[in-house]
């Protein structure tokens, strides 16, 4: 497909136009907004809801929730008051500074509450997705040691109690009749407490939020981020949001992704915007419904979500009035150009695609308003950060050629840990003074990037990522399986799918029974997007020999490809 330029729209910032003026961005400014600059002390709940109390915000709508059974709204002052009791909820149990403090439930008002006060008491959030089974729980809640978690009678039985010695209070969002010994009910407990809160004033430099997330190899990593990234969740819902005074902004992401945390709580909120959120399951139908009750001007989504609408067909996009919509976004994966010719025609927007990953914080390279948009490009750097192509010896590489994305160490949003594992945590930065991002990209002669692959085999599939390793453990625990081996295959709507190779135990037969057994093993065990789509059984996986699966070699026989090197397998 010929790529068309797409030329620029009204926007409040344009890119260009501050390059020929700044050849920096001094982030230290932004800091001039919050309470820091006067008293050396922060927290971002206090900066993203308490501070337009101070401007009169207090009556603006801070969220509009919608599901199948509710339909609510909660001003700026509302949230306060929740998040202060749900702080003293947790202050009366004895979380202090620092402590881990999870969410694992659907996304409600409640959720969005426990998340603001946990934070206000200076612990750390760890959001958890719903989708999550018994030992993707484990796992997460065992690795942070967390001493809390907030979460709903039908997730309850997935939270392994016997196995999580740290973890000393529960407590449970909706109605149960008995609750087990030992967990106690929000509704309960917040009636109990007062709406005023001492905040606990942090540095900026404290822990904020920990997200888990796969690598290539190993369990999931704890991606720590601290107060400071704040900077750049305010900065780029300026820049790339576009956020104004009278927005109504909707994330479609789950706070149990990073997306829908720094631009479905943080940016949004500290911009003082109006967010949507929409619960529950929902159709086609209903995203459109949404934009269109609410009045949705600034939209985020994934391709995965585009590409789903666009085989919706384009009949029901004339059955609702979205004309409020201003500005369209995406991240998560590559956006097909495809989609944004579509989204040309039936939302009459551009969509503009935003790179970053969990491990960087907030956005990095992205297509702004004011800037004409190549489809099928990244986009281009923030001001204040310096983006590049690095070959494998750290080299930087001219305009066109393909390698490593790299980013200058130092923006604000930056991670400051892998949780409990600083080794892990060093690989991203083996070339001094770069940030290794793992994706392959290039970047053309004017400036934008192209995105070309993961250099690793982590998974993308419908904007998840996963790792294959973690699949493969949860594969070999299986009575049948001896081996396996898992990789991502590309596919039209969700842009990989799962694909495991599969080498059976002596004594069992391939057979689509067991395919199906197999596949609900890793739903039940682990979480329903980790499980494979599609499984293949082989006598034999290709191996190493010093036994590590070959996952190139796998994907290559996937793809009808040639196998490339294989002088490191066994026989
Ligand atoms: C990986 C990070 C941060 C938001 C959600 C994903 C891929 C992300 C794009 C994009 C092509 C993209 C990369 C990246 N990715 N945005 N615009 N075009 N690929 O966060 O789960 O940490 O995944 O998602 O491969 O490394 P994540």
């Amino acid at each position: 497909m010929k790529v068309e330029i797409i030329p620029p729209t009204e926007g409040n910032f344009n890119l260009e136009d501050y390059q020929k003026t700044y050849d920096h961005f001094d982030w230290s400014e932004v800091e001039k907004e919050f309470s820091w600059y006067k008293t050396g002390k922060i927290n971002t709940a206090y900066e993203a809801i308490d501070r337009h109390l101070q401007t009169g915000k207090g009556d603006k709508v801070a969220l509009y929730y919608f599901d199948q059974t509710r339909d609510e709204s909660y001003t700026f002052a509302d949230l306060s008051k929740l998040s202060n009791k749900f702080g003293n909820v947790l202050r009366k149990l004895g979380i202090q500074k620092g402590d881990r403090v999870f969410v694992f439930m659907p996304r409600t008002p409640e959720l969005y509450v426990s998340v603001l006060g946990t934070i206000k008491v200076g612990a750390i959030i760890g959001p958890l997705f719903e989708a999550f089974m018994e030992g993707a729980v484990r796992d997460r809640l065992q690795d942070s040691e967390a001493v809390a978690i907030v979460t709903t009678p039908a997730l309850l039985p997935r939270i392994p109690l016997a196995d999580l010695p740290h973890l000393k209070h529960v407590i449970v969002v909706g109605e149960q009749a008995d609750l087990p010994a030992g967990v106690i009910s929000y509704h309960e407990e917040m009636k109990a407490v007062s709406d005023e809160l001492e905040i606990e004033w942090v540095d900026r430099e404290d822990g904020l939020i920990l997200h888990y997330t796969s690598g290539s190899t190993g369990k999931p990593k704890g991606v720590l981020h601290v107060h400071n990234a704040m900077i750049q969740h305010y900065q780029t819902g300026k820049w790339v949001l576009d956020l104004q005074d009278d927005d109504i902004f909707w994330c479609t992401a789950d706070p149990g992704w990073v997306t829908g945390t720094s631009y479905g709580i943080f940016a949004p909120w500290l911009n003082g915007a109006t967010s949507v959120i929409r619960g529950g399951r929902f159709t086609p139908d209903d995203w459109y419904r949404t934009i269109e009750k609410y009045k949705v001007t600034v939209w985020y989504s994934a391709p995965t979500s585009f590409r789903m609408l666009m085989g919706a067909g384009d009949e029901l996009v004339q059955r609702y009035d979205l004309s409020s919509l201003r500005h369209v976004l995406s991240v998560g994966e590559p956006l097909n150009p495809e989609v944004v010719y579509w989204g040309q025609k039936v939302f009459k927007q551009r969509i503009h695609d935003t790179w970053w990953m969990t491990e960087t914080g907030g956005q990095l390279i992205c297509n702004y308003k004011c800037m004409p948009i190549k489809p099928g490009s990244m986009g281009k750097p923030l001001p204040g950060i310096y983006a590049t192509i690095l070959d494998d010896q750290g080299n930087e590489l001219p305009p066109n050629r393909m390698g490593n994305l790299a980013i200058r160490v130092g923006w604000p949003s930056m991670m400051r840990q892998i949780w409990k594992n600083p080794a892990k945590y060093q690989e991203y930065f083996y070339v001094p003074g770069w940030y290794i991002s793992g994706d392959s990209a290039y970047k053309d002669e004017d400036g934008y990037f192209w995105f070309q692959g993961r250099i690793d085999d982590v998974i993308n599939t419908s904007g998840e990522r996963v790792g294959p390793f973690e699949v493969e453990s949860k594969l070999v625990e299986h009575p049948a399986v001896a081996e396996a081996g898992v990789i991502g295959k590309p596919d039209p709507v969700r842009g990989e799918i799962i694909k495991a190779f599969i080498a059976l135990r002596d004594g069992y037969e391939p057979s689509d029974a067991l395919m199906e057994e197999i596949r609900k093993f890793v739903k039940e065990g682990l979480a329903a997007h980790a499980a494979p789509r599609e499984i293949e059984f082989r006598d034999k996986l290709p191996k190493t020999r010093s036994g590590k699966i070959m996952r190139r070699v796998l994907k290559a026989w996937e793809l009808g490809l040639p196998t490339g090197d294989t002088s490191t397998m066994e026989d």
